[in-house]
């Protein structure tokens, strides 16, 4: 190899290992903002376009009053449709008529129940709903996103066009300006899964990226109109559980629980509402994925059904645990499924589903767990603990999930 060859190899390996570096130093930096799964409150489900300041402020005193910010819920996302165009300085404005009070006095007003404020828009000119989006002013939105106090942005892919290459380098162009800001904005990719995010979204320094099209009320899409029912949501998900870990994480889209088929965007496609066990089913796996969770139902009248199943300490201790990693599934004859996921503690959590339409009886022998003689396990729904030899048996009802966390002491 001659000299200049090789001083060309040099300089190329020198280039190579820069770039590495500062991918890891990115993802890294931004990984701290979001080091357990995101948790609050997402309008889009449940409101749609129609939002204002004052249903903020109420859902607001409601999560602080009522449980929700206690049990870790700390975001309220605001989604599409609070924006009102620009004004002459390129600054983006909240609709006059449904925010005149304006972001900021209502990032003040949420900040002082101990929440954090969620926004939302899109890598393009205009939003999934055609209103004013943030392609071509990053780093002005996020300027004036950091001076109202915004914690959170959730940042959409619609009108944009339908290449990895692309969307890494829109993604990253506004992560790098909320980084720049310099206020933590943690950063939420909205690309549906369709151009693989789980090989850019951390690198490009997203918080999360979504796996799948948007969630129905529904527990699957037999209908095949192309909304995504529960169960289509974990089978999307399965397979990308290596590639969750604090700081970024698969989000499986907004829990429909309690939300009954009753209007709004997730009623569309064939969302005509769940079963409780349904949601149970939803709330559990959302949990062993580390999935963010954003409740969508209508939470200023809901009933004790939809709080049993969203306020469960011990199934929201698993989606919060600090080791972050997404449930593996384990091969296991029959109609039923099988998931573990490692915990902190050396313990570990174990969901069985049974996505069958019939009640389905399981054996589960205990060597799939460890080679320990005892274990115990912690019903984390019936709030209950036995201790089991050789194997586990139990009934599942259709489309039921039982989650243990599983210790040997
Ligand atoms: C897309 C997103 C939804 C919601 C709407 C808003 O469909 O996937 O979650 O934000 O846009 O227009």
């Amino acid at each position: 190899m001659t000299f200049q060859l090789l001083k060309l190899r040099k300089s190329l390996l020198f280039i190579a290992a820069f770039l590495l570096a500062s991918l890891n130093t990115t993802a890294t930096k931004r990984d701290s903002l979001a080091l357990t799964p995101p948790m609050g409150f997402m309008t889009w489900n449940k409101y749609k376009e129609d939002i204002n300041e004052q249903l903020i402020r109420q859902i607001a005193d409601k999560m602080a009053a009522d449980g929700y910010a206690e049990a870790g819920y700390k975001y309220i996302f605001i989604d599409d449709g609070w924006q009102g165009g620009r004004d002459k300085r390129n600054n983006i404005l909240p609709d006059p008529k449904k925010f005149p009070s304006g972001m900021k006095a209502l990032a003040d007003y949420v900040h002082s129940k101990g929440l954090l404020l969620g926004i939302y828009s899109d890598a393009a000119h205009l939003t999934c709903a055609g209103y004013t989006a943030s392609y071509k002013f990053e780093e002005q939105d996020a300027k004036t996103f950091a001076q109202w106090g915004i914690d959170y942005l959730k940042y959409d892919y619609c009108h944009a066009p339908s290449d990895s290459a692309v969307a890494h380098k829109r993604y990253k162009k506004m992560a790098d300006a909320l980084q720049k800001s310099g206020r933590k904005i943690a950063l939420g990719v909205c690309e549906w899964g369709q151009l693989n995010p789980e090989l850019w979204a951390r690198q490009a320094g997203g918080s999360l990226w979504r796996v799948s099209y948007d969630v129905r009320d529904m527990w699957k899409d037999i209908v095949k109109q192309g909304g995504m029912g529960i169960i289509d949501i974990i089978d999307i998900t399965e397979p990308l559980y290596k590639y969750a870990g604090p700081g970024h994480w698969l989000d499986m889209d907004m829990l429909v629980v309690g939300l009954d088929g009753k209007g709004g965007p997730s009623s569309d496609l064939g969302g005509v509402g769940c079963t409780y066990s349904e949601y149970q089913t939803q709330m559990s796996m959302w949990c062993m994925f580390a999935s963010p969770l954003a409740m969508s139902h209508d939470i200023l009248n809901e009933n004790e059904a939809t709080r049993h199943i969203l306020l469960n300490k011990e199934i929201i201790a698993i989606n919060q645990d600090a080791l972050g990693e997404a449930a593996h599934r384990i091969d296991f004859p029959g109609a039923c499924r099988i998931y573990l996921r490692q915990l902190s503690g050396n313990r570990q959590a174990l969901a069985i589903i049974n996505p069958s339409n019939t009640p389905q009886p399981v054996q589960l022998p205990l060597s799939i767990i460890g080679n320990a003689k005892e274990y115990s396990f912690r019903d984390v729904w019936e709030h209950k603990t036995t201790r089991q030899h050789k194997a586990w048996q139990g009934t599942l009802q259709p489309h039921e999930t039982k989650v243990f966390t599983i210790t040997t002491q």
